[in-house]
């Protein structure tokens, strides 16, 4: 008998639900399950695809069909969820039908945001975690957006696949490899697109850097660096938000937890899925400290259920990669330490380098001396169409320095005009790929381990 994705959805979902229920318990009980113990089956063989019988054909370079409007159901309404519709809201051709979350606050304020911006109220589900259920299924409905808690992207995407829509989520896009495959092998057979929506990837340096990249000016590449080091100790102890889920998943897991932000930009500086692939990596991690100090500093009360929680995250996680034509790529994970924003940035290449947090740029005989230079003068030269054009609207939409806007604008643009997709499934996985196996490698006393080729040889 057949599997479909229908299946593999409803008992992907229940496992979840037994994951998300012990989550929102979290305060009450502080235990859960290791993550680990899901990589099972998917631990000895990275390497082999399921079988690749007629019904996995590769969505790489398949575009979207055309569309006049593009119709958007958003799920998970909350900080995210809402300004990336702020966002979308504010792009020509775009509409927001419905929304789904069991928070019926956070669904009502992000409706007010709709009817704000001059558009229809949209529908509203609300009843339970699996009201998404229906939203999916509604016919009105081209793409459907997900920025709930991690342990939902991927039964919400799955859901969505399998009722013909296209869909992307919020960083990571799934947090095992049985998931990540279920999701490549969902968006095949359903020949729709399932993307993470990483808005790092349109940052108007990233943008740069990449066009630079592409004509040359670093001459080879031959390693990059990024990372998502960011203290947010206060958020992951609030009674709110993603106080609420997020601090659980440091006491699931020792790996990097949120690969995407620093990896999804460098991958495309060393041609990952444009004639190479990552073929594997090391991973260690710091000892844990920063969550266990800020509870005691924080939380005096010892009844308090989150005293229950022990936190197994290593604070500051280093992972080593490299491709299959020797590149090499480090990549940095530390939400609990003190210290100011970085996602790191950095590239070497034949002929110069490029830093980032502050940008800075060296090329060989022509910056001078040993000395960094500004971006500005190169700006001149290689600054990116799209931030040339609509780069003033897109920083006065404010998200994140206005990569947001620019992410909005291009899954609507691609979308309306049929165009290939920027991202595609293949590069969605693969960039929360290193979460999964960073936990394997450091199980394992940081031992190398393979990345699997979700693009079945296409990489080429
Ligand atoms: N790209 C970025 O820059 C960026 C920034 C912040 C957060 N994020 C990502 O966005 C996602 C959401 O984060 P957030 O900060 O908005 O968290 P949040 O806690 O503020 O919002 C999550 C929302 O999802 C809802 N939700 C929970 N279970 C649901 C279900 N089964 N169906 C529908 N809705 C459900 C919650 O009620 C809440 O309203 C996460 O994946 C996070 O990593 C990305």
């Amino acid at each position: 008998m057949g599997h479909s994705a229908r299946d593999d959805a409803y008992s992907r979902r229940e496992l979840l639900k037994s994951a998300v229920y012990t989550a929102s318990g979290l305060t009450a009980s502080g235990l859960f399950t290791p993550l680990i113990a899901e990589h099972a089956g998917a631990f000895n063989a990275p390497d082999n695809p399921p079988s690749a019988d007629s019904t996995f054909k590769s969505m790489k370079g398949v575009p979207f069909e055309r569309h006049t409007k593009v119709r958007f159901g958003i799920v998970g309404t909350g900080l995210r969820g809402r300004s990336v519709m702020n966002e979308l809201l504010s792009v020509q051709g775009a509409e927001i039908v419905a929304i789904c979350d069991p928070n019926l606050a956070n669904a009502s304020r992000a409706a007010k945001l709709c009817k704000d911006h001059g558009h229809k109220e949209p529908v509203i589900y609300s009843e339970g975690p699996d009201a998404f259920e229906k939203l999916v299924i509604r016919d009105d409905i081209d793409f459907v957006y997900t920025a709930t808690p991690w342990e939902w992207h991927v039964p919400v995407m799955l859901a969505s696949l399998s009722a013909g829509k296209h869909c992307g989520s919020e960083c990571p896009l799934g947090t095992t490899l049985k998931d990540l495959w279920a999701l490549v092998n969902a968006s095949e057979k359903a020949r729709k697109h399932c993307m993470q929506l990483e808005n790092c990837n349109y940052g108007e340096t990233e943008m740069l850097i990449n066009r630079m990249v592409k004509e040359g000016i670093f001459g080879e590449v031959l390693h990059v660096e990024g990372a998502y080091l960011h203290d947010l100790r206060d958020i992951l102890f609030e009674d709110k938000d993603e106080g609420l889920w997020r601090r659980a998943w440091h006491t699931r897991l020792n790996g990097n937890l949120y690969p995407t932000h620093g990896l999804g930009p460098i991958t495309a500086y060393v041609n990952v899925h444009s004639g190479d692939r990552f073929d594997y990596l090391i991973s260690m991690s710091s000892p844990q400290r920063g969550l266990d100090l800020y509870r005691e500093k924080n939380i005096p009360d010892k009844k308090d259920p989150k005293w229950k929680e022990v936190y197994v995250t290593g604070d500051h996680n280093t992972t080593l990669m490299k491709t299959i034509n020797g590149k090499t790529v480090l990549l940095q994970h530390d939400v609990s330490s003190p210290r100011p924003y970085t996602r790191h940035h950095r590239l070497q290449g034949t002929l110069g380098a490029f830093e980032d947090y502050p940008p800075r740029i060296y090329i060989d005989g022509q910056t001078g001396g040993e000395r960094w230079a500004t971006l500005e003068t190169w700006k001149k030269q290689f600054s990116h169409p799209l931030w040339s054009e609509i780069g003033e609207r897109a920083k006065s939409k404010g998200g994140h320095g206005g990569m947001d806007f620019i992410m909005a604008y291009r899954l609507v643009q691609t979308m309306l005009e049929g165009q290939v997709p920027d991202i595609d499934i293949y590069d969605s996985a693969i960039w929360s790929a290193p979460l999964p196996l960073s936990e394997i490698s450091i199980a394992r006393n940081s031992s190398p381990v393979k990345f699997p080729d979700f693009t079945r040889g296409k990489y080429k």
